[in-house]
Formats: C-alpha cells, sequence, structure tokens
C-alpha cells in the first residue's frame, strides 16, 4: 500500500540485513515514525506496546523477532529466550504462537551457526506469504461487495461496517477485512465504510481512517455505539471484521465489541462477515467463548485518552474521575452462529467445523 503515494509494506529488512524496520503505530496518524528492531527486547517490545499489532502482522514480528535474536545469540539457550520472551508479549492472536513454533521447529534442529541465516530467510518467507494470503482473501471478499452493489442496482455505493483495524497496518499488507474493499474499490465499485472508533485504543479511528484516506476509499468515522442505529435503519449493507483466533469450530475472536455488532447484525438481516488468512485458525480448539484466551490490558488505556491539541503538542488527558476503577478486556467472542461466512484465502465457507475442514482438508480439526 502507498503513504502520500510511496509503496511501504509494515515490516521489512534494513539494508544492513540484519536490523528489522516497522512503522510505529502507536504515533499514526499523527506522525509517521519508521522504528528499528535490533534486538530481541526491541521485537518483544513492539509487539507488548503495540508500536506493531494486528494478527499476522504480530506473527511476522515475532519471526523477525527469532531473527534478530539469532543474530544476537544463537546458542540453545538463546533460541529457547526468544521463544519464551515473544510468546509472553500477546496472549490471544494465535498467529504469534504459529510463527514461533514454525521458527523454533526449523531452527531448533540446525547447528548454531546455520539457525541465524535461516531465521532471516524463513522470516522473510512468512512475510511474504502473508501479502499473497491477504490479497487472495481480498479477491474473494471483493466478490461479495461486487454482489451487493448489484442488489442495489449498481446505482448507490456499498456500506460496509468495520471495527478496529484489520486493515494493511495490521498484516504485512492488504489487510484482511479491508482487502475486499481495496480490491472492489480499485475494480471501480463505489464503496463507503463506517469504521468503529474502537475504544479503548481507537484502531478505528488513528488506523482505518488513515489508511482508508490513503488509499483513497470514502469512509465516515463512527462512535462504537452506532452500528445498530445505521443498522436499523438500511445504512449498512454488509460488516466485514477481522479475527484475531479463529476456532476449529468457526468461533471467532476479535477486538472489543465485535460480538456486539454482530448480535446487532443478525437482529437486522445485515451479513456479518469475517476474513482470515489460514494461520489465523487454531485447530486445536472446539469452542471459541470457552478457550480462547482474552487479553486484559492496562486500565490507563480506559481512563486516559491521547491526541493532538491545536499547538500540534500530543497530549494524554484523563477522563474518568480519580479513584474508579477500569476494566480493559481488548477482545470478544463472537460465535459461529453469528458470522454468515468466513473469507479465506482459499475461498468462502460457512463459520462452521464442516466450512472450514473442507477449506482446509489436510488440517487435523478438533471440531469434527
Ligand atoms: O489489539 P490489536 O490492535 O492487535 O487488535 C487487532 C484486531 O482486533 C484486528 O481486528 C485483528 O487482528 C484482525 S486481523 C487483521
Amino acid at each position: 500500500m502507498k503513504v502520500s503515494g510511496t509503496p511501504y509494506r509494515t515490516i521489512w529488512l534494513s539494508e544492513d540485513g540484519c536490523t528489522v524496520e516497522i512503522i510505529d503505530q502507536t504515533r499514526l496518524p499523527h506522525e509517521f515514525v519508521i522504528e528499528r528492531l535490533e534486538t530481541l527486547d526491541d521485537a518483544a517490545r513492539a509487539i507488548a506496546d503495540m508500536l506493531v499489532r494486528g494478527a499476522p502482522l504480530i506473527g511476522s514480528t515475532a519471526a523477525y523477532g527469532m531473527a534478530v535474536a539469532m543474530h544476537g545469540d544463537a546458542t540453545d539457550a538463546g533460541l529457547e529466550k526468544a521463544y519464551e520472551v515473544l510468546y509472553a508479549t500477546r496472549p490471544t492472536a494465535v498467529n504469534l504462537r504459529w510463527a514461533l513454533d514454525d521458527l523454533k521447529g526449523l531452527l531448533a534442529p540446525l547447528d548454531p551457526d546455520q539457525r541465524e541465516a535461516a531465521a532471516y530467510q524463513r522470516a522473510a518467507e512468512i512475510a511474504d506469504e502473508d501479502v499473497e494470503i491477504c490479497s487472495s482473501l481480498g479477491e474473494h471478499g471483493s466478490e461479495l461487495i461486487r454482489d451487493a452493489y448489484a442488489k442495489k442496482g449498481r446505482k448507490e455505493p456499498v456500506n460496509v461496517l468495520t471495527h478496529c483495524n484489520a486493515g494493511w497496518l495490521a498484516t504485512v499488507d492488504w489487510g484482511t477485512a479491508l482487502a475486499p474493499i481495496y480490491k472492489a474499490h480499485d475494480a471501480g465499485i463505489p464503496v463507503h465504510v463506517w469504521v468503529d472508533e474502537t475504544r479503548p485504543r481507537n484502531q478505528g479511528a488513528s488506523l482505518t481512517c488513515w489508511e482508508l484516506g490513503q488509499h483513497g476509499v470514502p469512509h465516515t468515522l463512527i462512535v462504537d455505539n452506532v452500528g445498530g442505529h445505521l443498522m436499523q435503519h438500511g445504512q449498512v449493507d454488509l460488516c466485514i471484521t477481522g479475527t484475531d483466533r479463529t476456532a476449529a469450530s468457526g468461533d471467532v475472536c476479535n477486538k472489543i465489541g465485535t460480538y456486539l455488532k454482530a448480535l446487532a447484525a443478525q437482529d437486522n438481516g445485515v451479513p456479518f462477515y469475517v476474513a482470515l488468512p489460514g494461520p489465523t485458525i487454531d485447530w486445536t480448539l472446539s469452542d471459541g467463548v470457552r478457550d480462547i484466551p482474552i487479553e486484559q490490558r492496562d486500565a490507563k488505556e480506559v481512563t486516559e485518552m491521547t491526541g493532538r491539541t491545536k499547538t500540534g503538542a500530543i497530549e494524554t488527558v484523563s477522563i474518568v474521575a480519580e479513584g474508579s476503577g477500569a476494566a480493559n478486556y481488548a477482545f470478544d467472542v463472537t460465535p459461529a452462529r453469528l458470522v454468515t461466512g468466513l473469507i479465506t484465502e482459499r475461498g468462502i465457507c460457512p463459520a462452521s467445523a464442516a466450512g472450514l475442514q473442507g477449506l482446509y482438508p489436510e488440517k487435523e480439526s478438533v471440531a469434527v
């Protein structure tokens, strides 16, 4: 995707061949800052403090984190430490475990002096694969937007509601939920996006609006409570969100508030689709509500807000009376029964164990 006309991915290897570069997403939309990850701790901090975020990008950063760790210490102890430090950063997105298991499985049998090169090569492959997967799921998902446009008599833009940021900033490129929108927009289908602000960290307001704007896609920011009202009044043709972990049963775990949008969508007969790359499926879980670990983050993300003042300064302010406690659940699970379909790189399937297994017959699913 492009930033002010220049093509970017969200993560790449710098010219020195060992430092990893990322876009610091905590500074967007006000500042475009590139950060350098030189050590294992840099990579772990970038994930935990959400300089990078979004399930697929967390996976890619973890893979590159293993590579920078091998650059520093490629012994067995160094490998074990890198796995553990990176694994502890964030609990919900299964892409983290997937990428770390992949790298560890590759590196452990190698001689220590072969590990660094192998890790950088595999991290680059994982990033490239993510771009291909997201592009492909975007193609499949854009058919839904094309169909919705035809259903509207090809007269009015298709209104899509999305939650959080599941765009190119959440992946290496293209995005998950936003990939179908970019593909449809690029194919000349008029599409307009309702963007949930997504409290408490406001990834919708800060990131989704910014990247849709960079790509020239018409969009409107709404507060998190508006979606149901819009659906009641025929203002939403379909919802598309991402997912950080999809159980083998088709339950999806995404940014807090996704479940409420799915409930409103069902009550109003609005199709609710979830876009996901294959590595976001956790084939070991059969019940997402019961089994997916839900991250709880610092209460300050709820009690404070950060923004740019009129003078251009970035400031954080408190929005609650001193002494009030706050809870910060970062994700919720939408049961498969509320999901119209899952958009994957292999096509669109029902949100069910059979639907997923049909698209990924080579996987061993606990749910069928
Ligand atoms: O806490 P975040 O910003 O990492 O959460 C991101 C999301 O919830 C996205 O919707 C999710 O990763 C979808 S996949 C691009």
